[in-house]
């Protein structure tokens, strides 16, 4: 339920009735214990603009607040904050929604908005390296957030199939194709030798320049070679994710090639807008000072990367209609994204009201604070990355419990996976992370197992106790009243993550909610003897409602739970 929503309201019905100024209302989560559930620190800029005493102002607007259903207790503080307290009542009489319903209270949104989703993205020609699974997994957990909440999402795989180095590729896989020592098992070292027989032959050379012709042309063979290279990376990649479980399907790729008949009608566009300069033979558009200008064709008549930005952007808008467009991409090519928005918008291209984001990360580091490479020093193949997840992950949980091998295979991967993807979406997306495998793999911190573990406790809980579900919550105490608070905080924290664009929102709430319930599960005994049947009715009813939120986070993460660790 949208709590934070109805105090705003409520507010700023109090604030409009004595005629103040009501259209900014935010009631935030209290700071402290002492300061209540919510707070409003708004008061102050109010007071300001009315010249008058904020403390004054506040009491007054708190005495005027109309409501009997949710608020328990206010005060005024400090400067002029409004403190709010909520009942019990209120909390305990809606924890039932988060039992049987589906949607655990969270609505639907009314205005449905479709959003494309720019994800994973890789290029064909190499190995998909780590930014990649950064830009896999996030953008699969705010696919699914999106969805949730009730967004259209269409997803689109930008990968990256064209270009000249495609000439080259297919040279040597057509030189290769019955050689088993090249084959395309390994996209690495399939493209360091084309390339190093592209450095060392002429003759190779010149086919691979020819190739680049042909494929231009849609030439049959060269395209059909083409389609064979880009067909086994796509398996490649489908490998890593089934492996992740993420939602891309084939029908979402939409690489570059797609909009390769557009180039010359784009840059015809730009040029009839008079956005076009030619300089030194390129072609340009120059932006406002902040920005360089971006060369969309080159001297030797070659599209960029920006080029075919620029046409995908116009097919999402014109096309797909969307009304918000999300790249989930590395944060080191912010400035391309600045500039591809910034034409788009001079070219209209997308409406006044469209949303355009960069949806950043940072680089993936090693422990040492280098980026992240293998033994060797080169890129690390994502699939040996997630196949020592899933053995690490086997490794530190047969430790603790009999397992038979099916129920260890299985639970080490729901572990191992987890554990990569939530290292990648607990941290702000901005920052560089850290790839340490004893802490993505703890019992302890912000981690998966953590909150994978606190689940499966919740489960066993209810296993033992077997019955049925029946009765209501009485709120005891001081950690029940916060407990039931934060369970009811889903629907707001959820809006929050999807608004920011932000998963560590929600997997920050994860980890607060276990905290919590690990305290109260400390002080308040549940299956205990000597319980009374009601007390231990409420508790258990708080537990199950608790392992139900946590399940449908990790989904929205696009992570999976085990009844047993
Ligand atoms: N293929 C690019 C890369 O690997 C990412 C593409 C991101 N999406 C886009 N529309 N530019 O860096």
């Amino acid at each position: 339920m949208k709590i934070k929503n109805r105090l705003e309201s409520i507010i700023a019905q109090s604030l409009h009735s004595l005629s103040l100024p009501n259209d900014k209302v935010i009631v935030s989560e209290a700071s402290k214990i002492e300061f209540g559930d919510y707070q409003f620190n708004g008061m102050m800029a109010i007071a300001k603009k009315m010249k008058t005493n904020p403390r004054e102002l506040a009491l007054l607007v708190m005495n005027n607040i109309k409501d009997d259903e949710m608020i328990a207790k206010m005060e005024v503080a400090g400067a002029g904050f409004i403190n709010i307290w909520l009942k019990d009542n209120f909390l305990s009489s809606n924890i039932n929604i988060l039992l049987n319903d589906d949607r655990l209270g969270v609505a639907k949104s009314l205005k449905t908005q479709r959003v494309v989703l720019d994800y994973s993205s890789p290029n064909m020609g190499k190995q998909m390296h780590v930014g990649h699974l950064r830009s896999t997994i996030i953008g699969d957990a705010l696919g699914n957030l999106f969805e949730f909440l009730g967004d259209e999402v269409i997803r689109q795989n930008h990968i990256g199939d064209w270009g000249t180095q495609f000439g080259m590729l297919i040279a040597y896989l057509e030189e290769n194709k019955t050689s088993s020592n090249s084959s395309l098992s390994d996209l690495e070292s399939f493209y360091q030798n084309a390339k190093k027989r592209f450095a060392e032959d002429e003759a190779f050379a010149n086919k691979s320049r020819e190739n680049v012709v042909k494929l231009q042309a849609k030439e049959e063979h060269a395209l059909k070679l083409w389609d064979e290279f880009i067909d086994t990376s796509l398996h490649h990649c489908e490998y890593v994710y089934d492996k992740l479980g993420v939602n891309l399907k084939r029908e979402d790729i939409r690489g570059e090639s797609f909009y390769n008949d557009d180039l010359p009608v784009l840059l015809e566009d730009l040029d009839k807008l008079n956005l076009l300069t030619q300089s030194q033979g390129a072609s340009c558009v120059f932006l406002n000072e902040n920005l360089p200008p971006v060369i969309v064709k080159k001297s030797d008549g070659a599209y960029l990367y920006a080029t075919t930005d620029l046409s995908a952007l116009r097919y999402r808008t014109k096309q797909l209609n969307a009304s918000r467009i999300c790249y989930v991409a590395d944060s080191r090519q912010a400035e391309h994204f600045k500039q591809i928005f910034e034409v788009a918008q001079k070219a209209s291209f997308v409406e006044e009201q469209t949303r355009l984001e960069h949806i950043g990360f940072g680089m993936v580091m090693d422990k040492s604070g280098k980026p992240f490479k293998s033994r060797d020093g080169g890129t690390v193949k994502l699939i040996d990355l997630l196949d020592e997840a899933i053995l690490r992950a086997g490794e530190s949980i047969k430790k603790r419990d009999e397992y038979s091998e099916v129920e260890l295979q299985n639970i080490a991967s729901i572990v191992g996976i987890g554990a990569v993807k939530y290292a990648d979406l607990s941290l702000h997306r901005e920052s560089n992370y850290m790839f340490d495998w004893n802490k993505m793999l703890s019992f302890e911190g912000n981690t998966a197992l953590y909150i994978q573990y606190a689940y499966a406790r919740i489960n066993s809980i209810l296993e033992r106790f077997d019955g049925k579900l029946d009765g209501n919550v009485l709120i005891g105490d001081e950690l029940e009243h916060r407990l039931a608070l934060m369970l009811l905080r889903f629907e707001d924290v959820l809006l929050k993550a999807s608004l920011e664009a932000m998963p560590h929102v929600i997997s920050s709430y994860l980890y607060d909610l276990v905290t919590l319930f690990m305290k109260f599960y400390e002080n308040n005994p549940i299956l205990k003897d000597g319980i009374q049947k009601d007390v231990k009715m409420s508790r258990l009813i708080l537990s199950f409602a608790t392992a139900n939120i946590i399940k449908k986070a990790l989904k929205i993460l696009g992570i999976k739970v085990a009844n047993k660790i």
